[in-house]
């Protein structure tokens, strides 16, 4: 799980626009970086363990000279991280080098094929392997192109792919299988990345590659073959309507903090997503037997939350599932009559996409709701709709999960006008609470920081957190709770509320801090009977409960009020105040929120 970004431009030196770039592209991985760039007909790199900032105070990136270049954030897979197996990586003689990111699963193989052949690796990587094929093939052939397609035609697994060489010093090769990988065009320029963030100040045109296809880029243009046949591909680039500023901190000390706070400007793009999509989504959902849900993290809470709003609102059965468990579950009973809406902020989860392929084989229909247009998530769909969350940095989503919720509820309400399931009464009501979600979002965000941030300093030295909730916020409870244990570190629990009975209660005693999301709707005396459970076993209770709810108020030892609002939408606001309290908390024990450890904002291997 790495991102590349390769690029070549008419004047001046690449390496700056590399590492500038590159830095965007850090949410992907972050614990080595390099650049090659060739000039006056030799390849010349920099790469080194650590971040792209770090690496660049040290070797000073930018000194780089040459106007064509690979760049690389990795998060290593095969191989420590390291100097040495930091990409990019050479061929034996300094004259191929590469950048990927995925994983080339036959790679001993070729590497041993290749060392009998006297190749001389130098690092533990699998993607070393390619730069020596392709060295091999350029000795059969002695044409560069040949060489790179016979090379990776050998490949098998997954991979992004970007290539420089002395032989073709004008040309970045370029190969897609099971990795995101677009082409940027421009006129006295032409990119390549992973994501468009990293050249999105350069050009908005761009141009996503398919799986199995190569692609040739230079100061002329770009090419692009089916690996197979040969075939030449027309693709003609679609426009992205993202700007830079909407990438960037915009002032905030993290980019948690700033997506955190940018929701109701976020979830009024998402109650606008486009009709038409909704409309194609739910006509499917409609003449489906049963629906399943599936996503990973963060999207299979928001499968959570969907699956009480398709049978609350339209009495339409969905099963929510994590998408790496799909295949063992539900492979052997799904096929032609099975639907199933994968939900996926990046498009590229490599579980998701698993599980998309698997679905695809047995015909189901695939529907998807997704934050990345050009992703393989929406090329393999039959429909989708665009969740609009706009780009998502911090690797914690955040933004992206509200403008989910919002999603599968405007969805849940097209079905039910269509099964004929809500009154005229019920969908005033709704579409009125749904008009309010912006404001209100914005008078949370603005209101409860301080408040939050105290009770982030209650909790931070807590061994363990307990969530709990019932109804439509059981997936408010799993969410919030996600966010603390990955960004803060903070082992933590979700429970239904009523399944704590049957087994966590074991391990409340005094002090045990347990958040209760505990809006005004059908579950609150039931919920109220949990918390004093808890109470009498001396747990700290943490509620959130409407401001006038006296009664929860005088049970709870800590009580974060919000304003009155349908029940229906509690789930899309509720998770705000977790989300800070897990950014705060995250902060004040003196870590990266945008950061985290070991993860990596998409897990594109399985
Ligand atoms: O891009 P996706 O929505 O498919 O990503 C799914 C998960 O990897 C993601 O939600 C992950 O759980 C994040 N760490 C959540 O903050």
């Amino acid at each position: 799980m790495c991102r590349i970004f390769a690029g070549i431009i008419k004047e001046g030196d690449i390496a700056p626009i590399l590492r500038i770039g590159l830095k965007r592209l850090e949410y992907g991985g972050y614990d080595s970086a390099g650049i090659a760039t060739i000039y006056e007909g030799k390849i010349h790199v920099k790469k080194d363990k650590g971040k792209i900032d770090e690496i660049h105070q040290k070797l000073n990136l930018d000194e780089l000279k040459g106007n064509i270049g690979i760049a690389h954030t990795r998060w290593a897979t095969h191989g420590a991280p390291s100097k040495i197996n930091a990409h990019p990586h050479l061929d034996c003689n300094g004259n191929i080098a590469i950048v990927h990111n995925g994983i080339i699963e036959n790679f001993l193989e070729l590497k041993q094929e290749l060392e009998q052949l006297n190749h001389k690796f130098v690092s533990k990587t699998d993607t070393e392997v390619i730069a020596h094929l392709i060295e091999e093939y350029y000795k059969v052939f002695k044409n560069f192109k040949e060489a790179f397609i016979e090379a990776i035609k050998r490949l098998q697994g997954s991979y992004a792919i970007s290539v420089i060489s002395t032989y073709e010093p004008d040309k970045i090769f370029l190969a897609k299988n099971g990795a995101p990988l677009l082409l940027g065009k421009g006129k006295d320029f032409n990119f390549a990345s992973s994501d468009a963030i990293a050249f999105i100040d350069k050009t908005k045109e761009c141009i996503p590659l398919e799986d199995n296809e190569i692609a040739i880029i230079s100061l002329e243009g770009y090419e692009i073959y089916k690996l197979g046949s040969g075939t030449k591909v027309n693709r003609k680039p679609i426009f992205l309507n993202w700007n830079l500023e909407q990438a960037s901190k915009e002032g905030y000390d993290h980019y948690m903090l700033k997506e955190i706070m940018e929701q109701e400007t976020s979830m009024r793009w998402s109650l606008n997503a486009q009709k038409i999509y909704l409309e194609l989504i739910s006509d499917y959902m409609d003449k489906a037997d049963k629906v399943f849900l599936v996503g990973a993290g963060t999207s299979y809470h928001s499968c959570v939350v969907g699956s009480y709003y398709y049978s609350k609102l339209a009495t339409v059965t969905t099963i929510p599932v994590i998408a790496s468990e799909f295949i063992e579950n539900y492979g052997s009973s799904i096929d032609i009559n099975t639907t199933i809406l994968f939900v996926s902020q990046s498009g590229e989860t490599a579980d998701v996409l698993n599980a998309v392929d698997f679905a695809r084989k047995r015909a189901c229909t695939i529907l998807a709701i997704c934050n990345v247009i050009g992703s393989t998530l929406t090329r393999v769909a039959r429909a989708y709709v665009l969740q609009q969350s706009g780009p998502e940095i911090g690797v914690a989503a955040t933004k992206t999960y509200t403008s989910q919720l919002i999603i599968h509820l405007l969805l849940a309400l097209n079905l039910a006008k269509k099964r004929g399931k809500i009154s005229q009464y019920e969908m005033d009501e709704i579409k009125e609470a749904l008009n309010e979600i912006p404001f209100l979002a914005g008078k949370i965000l603005r209101e409860k920081s301080k408040e939050i941030k105290e009770v982030a300093k209650r909790i931070i030295n807590k061994n363990h957190v307990f969530f709990l909730a019932r109804g439509l916020n059981y997936g408010t409870a799993l969410e919030g709770r996600l966010k603390l244990l990955e960004i803060a570190y903070i082992p933590s629990t979700a429970y239904p509320a009523g399944e704590s009975k049957h087994g966590p209660i074991s391990l409340i005693e005094e002090g045990v801090p347990i958040i209760f999301i505990a809006p005004k709707d059908e579950t609150r005396k039931q919920i109220i009977g949990n918390m004093m459970e808890m109470k009498t076993r001396g747990a700290e209770i943490i509620t959130l409960a409407e401001e006038d709810d006296e009664e929860i108020k005088s049970l709870s030892n800590i009580f974060i009020g919000m304003p009155k609002m349908n029940s229906i939408i509690t789930p899309i606001l509720y998770i705000l105040p977790l989300q800070l309290l897990a950014y705060y908390s995250s902060v004040l024990k003196g870590l990266d929120p945008d950061k985290p450890r070991n993860l990596a904002k998409s897990v594109t291997v399985l």
